[in-house]
C-alpha cells in the first residue's frame, strides 16, 4: 500500500468530562467556553495552523449532534469536518480504528479536544512536523509531571515514556497532539487495553519509540499549553487567553482568521462571513483582517 503525503486530522472529544462535574453534567467538556469561544475551537485552530483540512471530530453518542451543530461541515473556513461517534470512552488510541476510513492511505495526525496550545512561530514547528514522515510527539515542561504521559529523552531522542508514572523520570508532559503515518492504524488495533481498560496513546507511542520513528519536539515556555481538563486549568486557560487577547490585541486561535490567513477563504468570503456575526467586537476583529 502506498501512502500519500497528505494528513488528515482528528479531534478526540469525547470521554465523560467527569473531573469536570457538574459542568459537564449536560454540556460536553470540549464545549465549554475558555474565555471567548468554545474549547474546541483551539485544537480546531491548531490543526488549521498546521495546514491541515481534513478533519474527523470524534465524540460520544449523546453529543456528536452538538458538534456538527458548531462546526458544520467546515465549509465556512474552507475545510472539510466529519463526524464519527466513539460509543464507549475506551481509550485515545481508539481514535486511529474509529478513523480508518478517514484515514485511508494518508499520515494523520491527533489532537485531544481539550488541548490549548499558543506560541511564537507555531506554524513553523508544526508544519515541520507535518512534513516528518515519521511520529511527532509535543513535550512541555510541567510541575506535576505524575498527572500526564511523561517522556525523557536525550539529545532530542526519546528514551522512555510512561503514562501517569508515580515518580516521573522527567518533568516532561506529552501533550495531547500527535502525529504518525499510516501504520498507525494497524498499530493501534495491535494494542492490548491497559489496566483500566484503555487503549493507551503511551503504548503507541512507545512502539514508535522502540522503532526508532519517534521525534520529539519540546516546546519551550514561551509557549502556552493547557490540558484544560480540571476547574483549575480551566480557569487558568481563559485567563490566559482574555489577558493575552486583551495587551496584544488579537486574538488567539480564531479559525476565520487562520483560514483567511492560509487562503482558504478569499476576502470576499471572510466579509460575507462577519456580517452574519452578531457580536459587535468580533465581527470588527474580522473586518479589520482585511484592512
Ligand atoms: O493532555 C495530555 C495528556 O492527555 C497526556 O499527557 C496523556 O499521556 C494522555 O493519556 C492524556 O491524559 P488525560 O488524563 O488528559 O486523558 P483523558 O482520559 O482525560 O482524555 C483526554 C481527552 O480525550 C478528554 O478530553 C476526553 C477525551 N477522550 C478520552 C478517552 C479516554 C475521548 O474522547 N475518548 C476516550 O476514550
Amino acid at each position: 500500500m502506498t501512502t500519500n503525503n497528505k494528513r488528515k486530522g482528528i479531534i478526540l472529544a469525547g470521554g465523560n468530562g467527569s473531573r469536570l462535574y457538574p459542568l459537564t453534567k449536560v454540556i460536553s467538556k470540549q464545549l465549554l467556553p475558555v474565555f471567548d469561544k468554545p474549547m474546541i475551537h483551539y485544537p480546531l485552530a491548531t490543526l488549521m495552523t498546521a495546514d491541515i483540512k481534513d478533519i474527523l471530530v470524534i465524540s460520544t453518542p449523546k453529543d456528536i449532534s452538538a458538534y456538527k451543530a458548531l462546526l458544520g461541515d467546515g465549509g465556512l473556513w474552507g475545510i472539510n469536518i466529519s463526524y464519527k461517534i466513539q460509543p464507549s470512552p475506551d481509550g485515545l488510541a481508539q481514535a486511529f480504528i474509529l478513523a480508518e476510513d478517514f484515514i485511508d492511505n494518508d499520515l494523520s495526525a491527533l489532537i485531544l479536544g481539550d488541548n490549548i496550545f499558543y506560541g511564537p512561530d507555531f506554524s513553523d514547528v508544526l508544519r515541520k512536523a507535518s512534513n516528518n514522515k515519521e511520529a511527532t510527539i509535543f513535550a512541555y515542561h510541567v510541575d506535576e509531571a505524575e498527572r500526564y504521559g511523561v517522556v525523557e529523552f536525550a539529545d532530542k531522542k526519546v528514551v522512555s515514556i510512561e503514562e501517569k508514572p508515580e515518580n516521573p523520570k522527567s518533568n516532561f508532559a506529552i501533550t495531547g497532539l500527535y502525529f504518525y503515518d499510516n501504520e498507525v492504524i494497524e498499530l493501534a488495533k495491535s494494542l492490548k487495553p491497559s489496566a483500566r481498560g484503555e487503549l493507551e496513546i503511551t503504548d503507541l507511542n512507545r512502539i514508535y519509540m522502540e522503532k526508532n520513528k519517534l521525534n520529539i519536539e519540546i516546546l519551550n515556555k514561551n509557549y502556552a499549553w493547557f490540558d484544560s481538563g480540571t476547574h483549575e486549568s480551566l480557569l487558568k486557560a481563559s485567563i490566559y487567553v482574555g489577558d493575552f487577547q486583551k495587551r496584544y490585541n488579537l486574538k488567539i486561535s480564531c479559525i476565520e482568521e487562520i483560514a483567511y490567513k492560509n487562503s482558504w477563504i478569499s476576502k470576499n468570503e471572510l466579509l460575507i462571513l462577519a456580517k452574519k456575526i452578531h457580536n459587535k467586537y468580533y465581527r470588527e476583529y474580522l473586518e479589520a483582517l482585511i484592512d
